[in-house]
């Protein structure tokens, strides 16, 4: 099989070029973040020589251990959480250059503390001053860090180096206090310091939404209401809320998916061409199409939006518990697991054509995919025919797992008598791309690394996903729930969400 070069060419990563000589300092160092997904991103980019020589990783977090203590933990751990086997002597670049700082993130003595530090790794590793922070923190602390960063100076871009903060989501839990986030860190430091993260934009299919859209075309010029007849996007999920149950009783499924990663898919989906893959190019129009969303009136929250929360149910033929049975979650919870919605977007492109969202835990399937359904041609040609009704052409973007593009289409069933059947025609990645396994988080810490921040969110994007979902936040808390739980693990989902769809004469593709 050919391997053609999938991704866009016109930033720094798709060249191949190492990240910036830096410090990347972790807030969290301690916790899950860093452990299953951070350092495996890490060690994926120096097995692939994408991170430079001159790096160092200074972890930070309240629990008192030494730097050779974090060493001997991270060492452990990376065997656990890396996509492949661990090469000690890649490992052996790590040893050298991870350190540890135990300290309280709103006193401003561990912020010089890290100062001193930083200084010191910058004369010891050769790191020109360039400093990347993430946030692998609990959200109530986003602010804090960056207001405590910058008061230490350690924001501050002079001498042709560069600092940066990678925030982590949620960013925000309603559309005020995400605006206030905004600018809570809009008065420590610039926006082009800013890093969004939303770990969807990490996945190589997410990417390539935009390269699969604008790279061909035979697809953009039927991409509109003319041809288009709906959009289904499905993000079903088969774990339950595990050991999240605290976080999630205070989040739920609305805030959980829908602001980031579900309206990342659907700005990915619905946006224009952009002038170039400039960043700001690209996030102009991604927003520009979130701010065309209709936002809902709270009257019509209950016709339009759906809530569910998952019972007791079977999955992969074993029994599970109900939502209000899990770990810190209240047994009478009106915490929703299920969230699907109907959205319209007012522009010329998709006037008349409805998007389709749902999310959920402890469905029948692990699936994310974007299926594109087109408008069924005129049956005329074929009434003399056995043949009744001609099906709508499908293309679905298969996101995780199976990851691949398909497009159903009908074809005559060979013989004698005109009958027509369904047939697909099916990419998938595997078959073409052998790309070694990643976390996902790759790209984005390089991208960071290199200023691109292309793939992050922009403060106006988070408000135009905000005000999507405002509206439904609102209308549920003003009536809560009464018929939770209502879907049954291992299903699809509540049957008002079917209704969603039968009503407009559809149905989801999986039911
Ligand atoms: C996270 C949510 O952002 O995304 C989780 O907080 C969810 O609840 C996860 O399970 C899904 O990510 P992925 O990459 O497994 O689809």
């Amino acid at each position: 099989m050919p391997t053609p070069e999938p991704k866009n060419v016109s930033n720094k990563a798709a060249h191949g070029h190492a990240g910036d000589p830096c410090v990347f300092v972790i807030f969290g160092a301690t916790g899950d973040l860093t452990k299953r997904l951070l350092m495996p991103a890490l060690y994926n980019l120096h097995a692939n020589k994408l991170l430079p020589d001159k790096f160092a990783i200074v972890g930070v977090s309240n629990v008192q251990m030494s730097s050779e203590d974090f060493r001997k933990q991270l060492g452990d751990q990376i065997k656990q959480f890396a996509t492949t086997k661990v090469s000690d002597e890649l490992w052996k670049f790590f040893d050298q250059r991870l350190s540890y700082m135990a300290g309280d993130f709103k006193d401003p003595a561990t912020y010089q503390q890290l100062k001193s530090e930083l200084e010191k790794i910058d004369k010891a590793q050769g790191t020109p001053g360039n400093y990347l922070f993430y946030t692998a923190v609990s959200p109530s602390f986003f602010g804090e860090i960056v207001k405590q960063l910058a008061g230490a100076e350690l924001t501050k871009e002079t001498d042709g180096h560069w600092r940066r903060v990678i925030i982590e989501k949620p960013f925000g839990h309603d559309l005020e206090s995400a605006n206030a986030l905004n600018s809570e860190i809009a008065a420590c430091i610039h926006e082009n310091q800013t890093y969004r993260i939303d770990h969807y934009l990490g996945k190589e299919t997410v990417q390539n939404i935009m390269a699969f859209r604008f790279g061909n075309g035979f697809f953009e010029p039927l991409w509109n209401n003319s041809y288009i007849d709906h959009v289904q996007i499905t993000v079903a999920e088969t774990v339950g809320v595990e050991e999240r149950g605290a976080f999630y009783e205070a989040t739920g499924a609305l805030r959980d998916m829908v602001p980031n990663h579900i309206l990342a898919l659907v700005s990915l989906t619905a946006m224009e061409p952009p002038n170039s893959f400039d960043s700001e190019a690209v996030r102009d129009e991604k927003t520009k199409v979130l701010r065309a969303i209709r936002p809902l009136k709270a009257e019509d929250v209950p016709k339009w939006a759906v809530r569910g929360q998952y019972g007791p149910g079977t999955l992969d033929g074993k029994p599970v518990v109900g939502y209000r049975t899990e770990p810190h979650v209240d047994p009478k919870s009106n915490t929703e697991t299920y969230v699907a919605m109907k959205l319209a977007i007012d522009n010329w492109r998709w006037s008349g054509v409805p998007f389709y969202l749902r999310t959920g835990k402890r469905m029948a399937a692990r699936l994310t995919e974007i299926a594109i359904k087109f408008k069924a041609p005129p049956a005329l040609l074929f009434r003399q025919t056995g043949v009744k009704h001609l099906e709508q052409n499908e293309l679905i973007l298969h996101i995780q797992p199976n990851e691949g593009i398909s497009l159903s289409f009908s074809a005559k069933i060979p013989g004698p008598v005109v009958t027509l059947g369904g047939v697909d025609m099916s990419f998938k990645y595997d078959d073409y791309f052998h790309s070694a396994p990643a976390v996902g988080y790759e790209t984005l810490l390089l991208d960071c690394m290199l200023g691109d921040p292309a793939l992050f969110q922009r403060a106006d994007t988070v408000d135009a996903g905000w005000r999507v979902v405002d509206p439904i936040l609102d209308a549920w808390k003003a009536t809560p729930a009464t018929d939770f739980p209502n879907y049954g693990a291992g299903s699809w989902g509540p049957a008002a969400a079917a209704d969603l769809l039968k009503r407009d004469g559809r149905k989801w593709r999986m039911n």
